[in-house]
């Protein structure tokens, strides 16, 4: 049996849960892996005298965990950009490993900190989906394949509000507040519904299954706010759901990494991935699609995957490289990238609106796949308003941009029009 002794820094959510699990679960792991957990030091702003530290020493010195020679591993779970930065690094230059939980940090300076000191071991697959051993499955499990998407419903708080819309037909601003009620939601949602979360931990899949930097600048960003039940149930009308993903595909021209609300046909297995749930579907040229889903957010989810890397860097120590050192791939600018798309155009009630706006795209080389006429949006107006609902075919992003911003010129376009990318994920 190996002693290994963890320093904690932080006691918020996923301190505890690591604490709980430890506590709990301690002699399972060690029957498991021969490894016996203790927990020796925990640091972190506030004295919690509520928490059960486990026999732990605690100090609000967050250095205290580097300097003492007891601490075997480090857990850095205090959140934030800067200090948990400075933090790492310190960690890592006095060889003592890392574990984090933290997607930011990683997406922003996880090649720097990996680079500068390789042989320390650095951790992070709690920073991507919670509990689902993604980070793992890429970098081992999958190891033997060359990857073509990693597709990925990775924030839980988006996936709330989207289920709340399609299900009660919620508006945006009252599914947020119901997440806010119940704790999904941060107070200012912003980093989850405008995309962000979900485009740190993209930048981290990006560059874990294409041998890239990881680099949160390459992800083209859009978040859910712009969704509306209307366009939800359109999309189901059509046979779709609407479901924010990251995408990382590579393609023949580059890599695509974007995160965007999409519609999903309702067959494929994620569309069905619903409320805080998060799921990852990878295609790879040997196995096949496979499809990880499960708890993306949590106490004990989230310590679920801290402690899995705990135990990696007991039994083998430095973290594993992983480029391939084959050319590196470029990541396409978002203009140069290929979806279908969903259109809402507000048009007058005219004869021959249809026929201008299918001129207008085919103009862009853009062919109509579907489209539906729906009812009044504006009865008050004359002639009405109604809604037209197209579906494209595959087309590029800078020819829809620009024949959108035609087609929002036309005098029978009666305001903004509403364009969702369409994935067929097969
Ligand atoms: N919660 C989740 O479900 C989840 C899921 C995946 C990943 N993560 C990641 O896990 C990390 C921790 O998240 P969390 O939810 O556990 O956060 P949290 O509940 O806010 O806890 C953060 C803890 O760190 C302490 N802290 C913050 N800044 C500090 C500083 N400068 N010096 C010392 N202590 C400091 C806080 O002290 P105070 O009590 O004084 O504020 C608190 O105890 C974050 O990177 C987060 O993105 C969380």
């Amino acid at each position: 049996m190996t002693s290994f002794r963890l320093g904690i820094a932080g006691l918020g959510t996923v301190a505890q849960g690591v604490l709980d699990i430890v506590r709990e679960n301690g002699s399972v792991i060690a029957s498991r892996t021969g490894v016996e957990l203790t927990i020796q030091r925990v640091a972190s702003r506030t004295a919690r005298p509520d928490v059960d530290l486990c026999g732990a020493t605690f100090s609000t010195e967050l250095r205290d965990l580097i300097d003492d020679p007891q601490v075997d591993v480090v857990l850095e779970l205090i959140g934030g950009e800067t200090v948990a930065r400075q933090f790492i690094g310190d960690a890592l230059a006095a060889g003592k490993p890392v574990v984090t939980a933290n997607k930011a940090v990683i997406a922003a300076y996880g090649n720097e900190l990996l680079t500068q000191f390789p042989g320390v071991g650095l951790r992070f697959e709690a920073a991507v989906a919670g509990a689902i051993p993604i980070i793992q499955a890429i970098r081992s499990g999958l190891v033997a394949n060359r990857f073509e998407h990693v597709v990925g419903i990775i924030n839980g708080t988006c996936n709330y509000i989207l289920t709340a819309m399609q299900e009660q037909g919620a508006a945006f601003e009252d599914a947020l507040a119901r997440a806010q009620e119940l704790g999904y939601a941060e107070a200012d949602p912003t980093f989850d519904v405008d995309g962000i979360d979900a485009a740190h931990k993209l930048a981290i899949l990006l560059g874990l299954a294409f041998d890239v930097p990881f680099n949160f600048d390459d992800i083209a960003i859009e978040g859910i706010r712009g969704v509306t039940p209307e366009d939800i149930q359109y999309a189901e009308e059509l046979g779709y759901r609407i479901k924010h993903l990251g995408i990382a595909r590579q393609t023949t021209a580059g890599l695509e990494a974007r995160v965007h609300p999409t519609l999903v046909p309702v067959q494929q297995l994620i569309a069905s991935v619903n409320g805080v749930l998060n799921a990852v579907l990878v295609k790879t040229d040997a196995a096949g699609d496979t499809l990880f889903s499960g708890p993306g957010a949590g106490g004990a989810a989230t310590a679920s995957a801290v402690l899995s890397d705990v135990l990696a860097t007991a039994e083998a120590g430095e973290t594993p490289t992983w480029r391939s050192g084959e050319a590196e791939l470029k990541v396409l600018p978002v203009a140069e990238t290929y979806s279908a798309h969903y259109l809402r155009i507000p048009a007058l009630d005219e004869p021959g609106v249809f026929a201008q706006v299918a001129n207008a795209l085919s103009r862009y080389g853009i062919s109509i796949e579907a489209a539906i006429q729906k009812g009044l949006q504006d009865h008050a107006s004359t002639p009405p308003v109604v809604a037209i609902v197209i579906l494209t075919q595959v087309t590029r992003e800078a020819d829809i941009a620009a024949a959108v911003a035609e087609l929002e010129d036309l005098p029978q376009v009666a305001g903004e029009i509403a364009r969702i990318r369409v994935e067929s994920l097969a």
